[in-house]
């Protein structure tokens, strides 16, 4: 029997999800709320919906034998608790679990009351003077987190965002009075690894480890972003990460699974994404994301060899086994419009002449009935290169870049230092 597998999301981690399902045969039923032309053509069925508030009430309707979710945003609207209930396997959790993501609050108090390791120094502030008293014992040496989503744009740091302790106190002062309450936590200063696992809510699987690069520009300057690019190595790890450093995170997320099924009750099945920075005290846990990472996504699952499908029936029968990945290095350049992330070029048209190089993925990007390929304000293509090192990889990804053309930027130094 051919499996059908609903598709929720319409970026580029979603474009990769989908050819990981295409690759083994699997019907891809998708719901979209941009118009991707790569995984429409994936998809036998492709649901556009204006959102994913109102795409909600499709899921009923959809006759599938399992789901995968991207996005958060889904996420936290509870589709998995509605898929759940049809008793459909799901790839994501639940909205309760999904809380790991789309608090921050809720995410640093469950790793304090559960003692897991990895945990900064935090408060959690809903006034100007508790601000002034955490800034005080902080040093000022913070990052200035929102509680809820903001597509990796709300987090400043100082010394790279703030001029000084005023404007620091301001930006707390700013998101008190937007939400409430803000989170500020100590600093950390170390090198960043992403550690992405599936889990059944028991055992959590570690995917190869990603380096991710969150800055605008050049030399990591600049706003943070949803990410300009990633790198992975063919041994799975990182030149800058030991053995013990994959342990502890591994067992940072292991506990945190754990954690939340003693929390809510409810099993975290699906993927958890730990960003980490390895700092001289070991690994702390800068965020977790309650799905694949964007682009983080494109990294792995072009080397997944066991079958997603087959993944989320596991998940789905508590019972994951070890998936396996080739032992190949990636690099993924992300092509974004030109002022991404402060003034983006939205709505210019681009045009994409694949080549055997590289893979690409659609982003954010809206195709029109006419066929022109319109940009959005967010990332437009995820550009993938692997090979046996990252130098490969990342000479496929940027010798692609050629064949695009349209109001578009990248950075140039996704990769560089790394053989
Ligand atoms: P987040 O949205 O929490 O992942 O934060 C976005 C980026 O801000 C992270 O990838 C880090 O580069 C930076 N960041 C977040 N928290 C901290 C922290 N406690 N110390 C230093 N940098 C941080
Ligand atoms: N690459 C960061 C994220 O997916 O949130």
């Amino acid at each position: 029997m051919t499996l059908a597998a609903l598709l929720v999301g319409s970026g580029a981690r979603e474009h990769a999800i989908a050819m990981a399902l295409d690759r083994q045969g699997i019907k891809i039923i998708s719901l979209i709320d941009k118009k991707n032309p790569g995984i429409i053509q994936l998809s036998s069925k492709a649901y556009f919906v204006d959102s994913f508030k109102e795409g909600k009430n499709k899921l009923q309707e959809l006759d599938v034998n399992i789901a995968i979710i991207g996005p958060e945003l889904p996420l936290s609207l509870g589709y998995a608790d509605i898929l759940q209930e049809q008793e459909i396997p799901v790839l994501g959790p639940v909205s309760s679990a999904a809380r790991i993501e789309t608090s921050k609050i809720y995410a640093r108090r469950l790793m304090q009351e559960h003692n897991i390791t990895g945990l900064p120094e935090f408060y959690v502030c809903t006034s100007k003077e508790e601000a002034l008293s955490a800034l005080k014992d902080l040093n000022y040496s913070v990052a200035i987190k929102p509680d809820g989503l903001t597509g990796g744009k709300g987090v400043k740091v100082s010394g790279d965002h703030f001029r000084d302790n005023a404007e620091t106190l301001q930006y707390a002062l700013d998101l008190i009075k937007k939400d409430g309450s803000v989170i500020i936590e100590e600093k950390l200063i170390g090198l960043e690894f992403t550690a992405q696992s599936f889990t059944d809510g028991t055992r959590a699987e570690i995917m190869p480890l990603v380096k991710d690069y969150k800055r605008a520009y050049d030399g990591d300057k600049g706003p943070n972003t949803g990410s300009m690019g990633s790198i992975s190595f063919s041994n799975h790890v990182l030149p800058y990460i030991s053995e013990s450093d994959l342990r502890i995170a591994k067992g940072i997320m292991e506990k945190t699974v754990l954690a939340v099924k003693k929390d809510t009750g409810i099993p975290y099945q699906g993927v958890l994404y730990g960003q980490f920075m390895k700092t001289e005290q070991g690994p702390k846990l800068v965020e977790f994301n309650a799905r694949f990472g964007d682009p983080e996504a494109m990294n792995v699952l072009a080397l997944l060899e066991t079958s997603l499908a087959n993944i989320t029936l596991q998940i789905g029968d508590k019972n994951l086994k070890k998936p396996v990945f080739k032992n190949l290095a990636t690099c993924v350049v992300y092509v974004v419009p030109e002022g991404y992330p402060v003034n983006p070029r939205s709505g210019s048209p681009i045009s994409v002449q694949p080549n055997n190089d590289a893979i690409i993925h659609y982003g954010s990007v809206n195709l029109e009935d006419n066929g022109r390929l319109l940009t959005t304000s967010s990332r437009t293509l995820g550009i993938l290169g692997i090979g046996t090192t990252v130098k490969e990889a990342r000479e496929k990804a940027y010798s692609s870049l050629t064949g695009i053309e349209g109001s578009i930027t990248w950075r140039s130094d996704i990769g560089i230092g790394f053989e």
